[in-house]
């Protein structure tokens, strides 16, 4: 049995002899739980509290007070109990009232419709009339499934999933988690009996933070976040589940002794009894009225996948009618009134055959994996990153390994860990080099910084580096000027620096391979028109100034006239825009002090790359870019301007919009920011910027500034 040896509910000892707590104090006692219990909500579950930090540990330390003079005055469901301080001796295994089945699965829309097929024959029309045919869905949710149950709306007990018969009793550690309400909210009567079911997870962002922790800590870092919700709850120490960041979500129930007049028809009602009761419940839920319906939205889910704040790996469709449910029953495995879609993983198993050392534009030495080629959630990987020497230290990678895989967002693909128990007793610890793999030169590594980097200014990696992304799409974006024939100019010493480009003629070309007369013709015209044409936000982005990507470096030429004139800002000015810090603030001046930095600007200068910004009052040219005329003054001028949401135009054409009034595009909410236009959907962005007192525009009022700053848009628009 499990038992807390520190923080034990204590058993009521009430004595007529003792002395007893007054009315006063217990009804205070009263009151400061219930109160904390509703700033437990508004904070935790809403995310909207009503009061500070301080203030509610005042109610806090309050209440703790009271109930050690008074220890009868503890109920079992006080908020002072959340914070755990006990340690389990082992966990507890207790059986389910209901067992908790798993789901079967479909992989396309074929298999969800025999899926539907099954449903309809399993279905008795004449006993129950026509099939019901609307569904609840939801993402599948990929955490911990857990039961929670309440007698008359409070929390008794909670048990693991387990094997599904069987769970482990994890009361302790759910009660720190704080979306977890130990008393239902509202006004009751509350079942007798009502076993909340759901899946207890970490979102994403509070397991990187964790694993940040645990690094720096020098502990064990997680594979995901479903293993660290699970090592969490299952925590014996239950200080250590308090301090870390879970989240219940509740999706169905096991037994529930609703009250007769009032049974719960739908799932769709019960999700809103769950949310009145206080109760998360997985996000973006919708109620389908066919089949076709939750196809497209299962379809919507997928592509969505990476905008969830937890990981999910499939959407659940359910039989939204609960006497249906009822009806349909369950095979030996899973229920047959509701099923996953499943998404394919985003983590896969394979062999680590070796690590390479890749040498950025800015020196800095980055472990790549090399490994057997996996598909990982639809797309072949062979290489992944190990980030930096910190990071294979602290997951122990060795060549030779069987490792984890994954694909997360965007991001290039990541090698989480090891598989420990298939490691190969030859696999040896491995030792970051500490010269340049490209110039052989002894590589640094700053303190506090996790990087080795290469400080040779002519190494033939670095640069070679430096020229692709000037380039790239996100610098000068110069068509037909590819990858491999960069590689070349550099190798043969032609081309040592981006403005040795500009000075290529077609002849000398000629020598590369594949490279006809034709080719070498337009790989020079391609390199003529950027000169011509280049902006100075895209040049600026193009130098590859650590810290400066293409966001910030508009933000830049909206603020200065030309690369002198930014080359002129001391740090100060430069941290009075929005978004720029004193990293970032640093970062430029120490390019522009650079006198290698410098001969190549002056070298831009004297081919005729010397773009002005059109944003900047008086600005020489004053021009037209991205083909709108850029107003000389108006409301928007100067003002810091952020876009959520969606509007009826796209989110790019709004921006040179405002661009092209003079806005300065901002990459955050903050103080500094002059408005937040937002569309539909808005998301976090507008509570923050109404918190910060922000003015928020809607898009006619955005609009109407445009007009106001004389931007005419496109009848169409
Ligand atoms: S409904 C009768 N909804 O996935 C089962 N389950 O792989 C009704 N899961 O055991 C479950 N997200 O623990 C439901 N939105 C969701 C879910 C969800 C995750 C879990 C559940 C189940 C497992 C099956």
């Amino acid at each position: 049995m499990s038992s807390l040896n520190k923080t034990s509910i204590p058993s009521e000892q009430h004595s007529l002899l003792a002395p007893q707590p007054s009315a006063e104090e217990r009804k205070r006692a009263r009151w400061l739980s219930a109160e904390l219990e509703r700033h437990n909500y508004l904070y935790h579950t809403l995310d909207a509290p009503e009061i500070s930090d301080e203030q509610y540990d005042a109610l806090f330390r309050e209440l703790t007070d009271l109930e050690e003079r008074w220890p009868g005055l503890r109920s079992p469901h006080s908020p002072t109990l959340r914070v755990g301080g006990g340690l389990l001796d082992g966990l507890a295994k207790k059986a389910h009232r209901r067992r908790m089945y798993g789901l079967d699965n479909v992989f396309s829309d074929e298999d969800w419709r025999d899926f539907v097929e099954r449903m309809r024959r399993a279905w008795d029309a004449e006993l129950n009339g026509p099939l019901p045919l609307e569904f609840w869905c939801d993402p599948k949710l990929d955490g911990l499934a857990l039961e929670i149950i309440y007698e008359h709306g409070v929390l008794r007990e909670a048990l693991t999933r387990g094997d599904g018969e069987t769970g482990e009793v994890v009361t302790e550690a759910v009660r720190t988690i704080r979306t977890v309400p130990l008393r239902l909210r509202g006004e009751g009567p509350f079942p007798s009996r009502l076993e909340v079911r759901g899946e207890v997870v970490m979102f994403k962002k509070d397991f990187a933070a964790l694993n940040e922790q645990q690094q720096a800590l020098g502990r064990k870092v997680f594979a995901n976040p479903r293993n660290a919700a699970a090592g969490t709850l299952r925590q014996l120490d239950i200080s250590i589940t308090e301090s870390r960041p879970l989240r219940f979500l509740a999706y169905s129930l096991g037994e529930a002794a609703w009250a007769p007049a009032e049974p719960c028809p739908s799932q769709h009602e019960l999700m809103e009894r769950l949310t009145a009761y206080g109760f998360l419940t997985p996000p973006d839920g919708r109620l389908c009225a066919g089949p076709d319906e939750v196809e497209a939205y299962a379809a919507w889910v997928r592509e969505h996948r990476q905008d969830f704040p937890m990981e999910i790996d499939g959407a659940v469709a359910k039989q939204d009618n609960l006497e249906a449910q009822e009806a349909l029953g369950f095979t030996a495995r899973a229920p047959r009134f509701a099923v996953a879609f499943k998404f394919p993983a985003m983590q896969a198993e394979t062999l680590l055959t070796g690590i390479d050392i890749q040498v950025g534009r800015t020196g800095v030495l980055t472990p790549v994996a090399v490994l057997e080629p996996v598909p990982v959630g639809g797309v072949m990987v062979s290489r992944a990153t190990l980030h930096n020497e910190d990071e294979i230290r602290a997951r122990d990678v060795r060549v030779g390994d069987t490792v984890m895989v994954q694909r997360a967002g965007d991001v290039i693909p990541e090698v989480v860990g090891p598989v420990l128990a298939k490691r190969p007793p030859e696999a040896v610890e491995f030792v970051f080099p500490h010269t340049c793999p490209a110039c052989g030169e002894t590589v640094h590594r700053e303190p506090g910084e996790a990087a080795w980097r290469c400080d040779n200014l002519s190494c033939p990696a670095v640069r070679l580096r430096a020229i692709s992304h000037f380039v790239s799409k996100a610098g000068l974006d110069i068509q037909g000027v590819g990858q491999k024939w960069i590689a070349q100019l550099v190798n043969s010493g032609r081309v040592q620096s981006p403005a040795d480009l500009f000075t290529l003629k077609a002849e000398e070309l000629l020598g590369f391979e594949r490279m006809g007369e034709v080719l070498a013709q337009k790989f020079v015209d391609a390199l003529d028109e950027a000169r011509h044409t280049a902006t100075l936000p895209r040049l600026i982005s193009a130098l590859g100034i650590r810290h400066v990507g293409e966001q910030t470096a508009r933000l830049l030429a909206g603020q200065f006239r030309d690369l002198d004139e930014l080359g002129r800002a001391d740090g100060e000015s430069l941290q009075a825009l929005p978004d720029v810090g004193p990293e970032v603030a640093a970062s430029i001046r120490n390019f522009f002090e650079s006198p290698a930095n410098r001969a190549q600007l002056a070298r831009f200068r004297e081919l005729g790359l010397w773009p002005q910004s059109p944003l900047v009052p008086f600005a020489p040219s004053g021009g037209a870019e991205n083909g709108v005329e850029a107003a000389q003054d108006g409301p928007l001028r100067g003002k810091n301007v952020l876009f959520t949401g969606s509007l009826s135009l796209p989110r790019g054409r709004a921006q040179r919009l405002a661009e092209a009034a003079g806005a300065v595009l901002a990459g955050s909410v903050n103080k500094k920011l002059d408005y937040l236009v937002v569309g539909d959907k808005p998301g976090g962005k507008l509570d923050k910027a109404q918190a910060l007192g922000v003015a928020v525009l809607d898009e006619a009022g955005f609009r109407a500034l445009l007009a106001a700053s004389g931007i005419t848009l496109d009848a169409s628009e």
